[in-house]
C-alpha cells in the first residue's frame, strides 16, 4: 500500500486473562455502556467480536478464550490484536492463565493495559495485583513504571469509562492505519457449519474492504461472499478495516486463525482454494497447507 492510501482504522483490542476473572462481563458492560441508545435495547451480541464508538472513534473488541480462535491464532502466529487488556481479578491475583496471557501479549509485541477487576469484592487487593505483576515487567505508575492499571468492577460498571479512555489513548499512540480501497484480507475468528446457512465464518477484516459477492479464499476453503452480518446481527454490504463480520457462501468450514484473501478473479479464487484443500488432504493436516496465502500478500 502507498502511504497516501492509508487511513486511520479502529484499534483491535483483545481481552485476555485467567478463567472467570471477568473478561466477558467486562465486554458486556462496555457494550451496554457504549452502544448508542437507539440500539441498546435490541442488541444481542451476535458474534464474539464487536465494535463500539467512543468520541466518534471506533474500537473493535475480541473476547477470549471461548474462542478456539485465540489459541489457534497464537500457535500459528497470526497477529490480529493491537492492544491487549489483561483482566486480573483483584481478589484472586495473578494466576496461570494471567501469566500465559502476558507472555502471548509480549510475544506479539502489543501494549498491555491491566484491568484490575472485581474491586467490589471483599477480598479485593489491587496493591497485591500490582506487586505480583511487577515480576512480569508490568509496573504501575504508582510504582514508578509506565503500565496503565485501571481499577474496576465489571458487574457494577465502575471504571469502564476510564478503561475505554485509556484504550483510546493507547490506540492514538499506535497510529493504526489501513487502506480501505484495496481487496480485503484478514483472519478467521471463528467458523462453524450452520444447518440452514452452511459454512459460516466470522472474519476480522484487517486491510481493505470486504464486499458482498467478493471472491475469497479462506484458509483451505473458497467461495463468493453470499451475505454478511455485522456484530449486532444486521445485514451489511461492506466491511472495512478492523471490522468483524460473519459471512456465508464458502464451500467448506475454515479454521479459526486461517487467513483470508479476496481475489478479483473468481476462477483464481476457486483454483487456489481447491489447490490448498488438495494439499491439505495430502498432508492430512488442514492447517499446514503448502500453498501459503501469506505468499500472496503484498
Ligand atoms: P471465562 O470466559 O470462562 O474465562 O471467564 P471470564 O473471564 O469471561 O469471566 P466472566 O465474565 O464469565 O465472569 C465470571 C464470574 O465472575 C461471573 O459470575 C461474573 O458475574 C463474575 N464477575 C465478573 N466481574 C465481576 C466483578 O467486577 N465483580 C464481581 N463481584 N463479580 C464479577
Ligand atoms: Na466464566
Ligand atoms: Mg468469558
Amino acid at each position: 500500500d502507498n502511504p497516501e492510501d492509508l487511513k486511520e482504522r479502529p484499534a483491535v483490542v483483545t481481552i485476555m486473562g485467567h478463567v472467570d476473572h471477568g473478561k466477558t462481563t467486562l465486554l458486556d458492560q462496555i457494550r451496554h455502556t457504549k452502544v448508542t441508545e437507539g440500539e441498546a435495547g435490541g442488541i444481542t451480541q451476535h458474534i464474539g467480536a464487536y465494535q463500539i464508538e467512543h468520541d466518534e472513534k471506533q474500537i473493535t473488541f475480541l473476547d477470549t478464550p471461548g474462542h478456539a480462535a485465540f489459541t489457534s491464532m497464537r500457535s500459528r502466529g497470526a497477529q490480529v490484536t493491537d492492544i491487549a487488556i489483561l483482566v486480573v481479578a483483584a481478589d484472586d491475583g495473578v494466576m496461570p492463565q494471567t501469566k500465559e496471557a502476558i507472555s502471548h501479549a509480549k510475544a506479539a509485541g502489543v501494549p498491555i493495559i491491566v484491568a484490575v477487576n472485581k474491586m467490589d469484592k471483599e477480598g479485593a487487593n489491587p496493591d497485591r495485583v500490582m506487586q505480583e505483576l511487577m515480576e512480569y515487567g508490568l509496573i504501575a505508575e504508582d510504582y514508578g513504571g509506565e503500565t496503565i492499571f485501571v481499577k474496576m468492577s465489571a458487574v457494577q460498571g465502575e471504571g469502564i469509562d476510564e478503561l475505554v479512555e485509556m484504550i483510546v489513548l493507547v490506540s492514538e499512540m499506535e497510529e493504526l492505519k489501513a487502506n480501505p480501497d484495496r481487496l480485503a484480507y484478514g483472519t478467521v475468528i471463528e467458523a462453524e457449519l450452520d444447518k440452514g446457512r452452511g459454512p459460516v465464518a466470522t472474519l476480522l477484516v484487517q486491510n481493505g474492504t470486504l464486499n458482498v459477492s467478493d471472491s475469497v479464499v479462506v484458509g483451505n476453503t473458497f467461495g463468493r461472499v453470499r451475505a454478511m452480518v455485522n456484530d449486532i446481527g444486521r445485514r451489511v454490504k461492506v466491511a472495512g478495516p478492523s471490522t468483524p463480520v460473519e459471512i456465508t457462501g464458502l464451500n467448506n468450514v475454515p479454521q479459526a486463525g486461517d487467513r483470508f484473501l479476496v481475489f478479483e478473479d473468481e476462477k483464481k479464487a476457486r483454483s487456489i482454494g481447491e489447490a490448498r484443500a488438495q494439499k491439505a488432504l495430502e498432508q492430512n493436516r488442514s492447517s499446514t497447507a503448502k500453498v501459503s496465502l501469506d505468499d500472496l500478500f503484498e
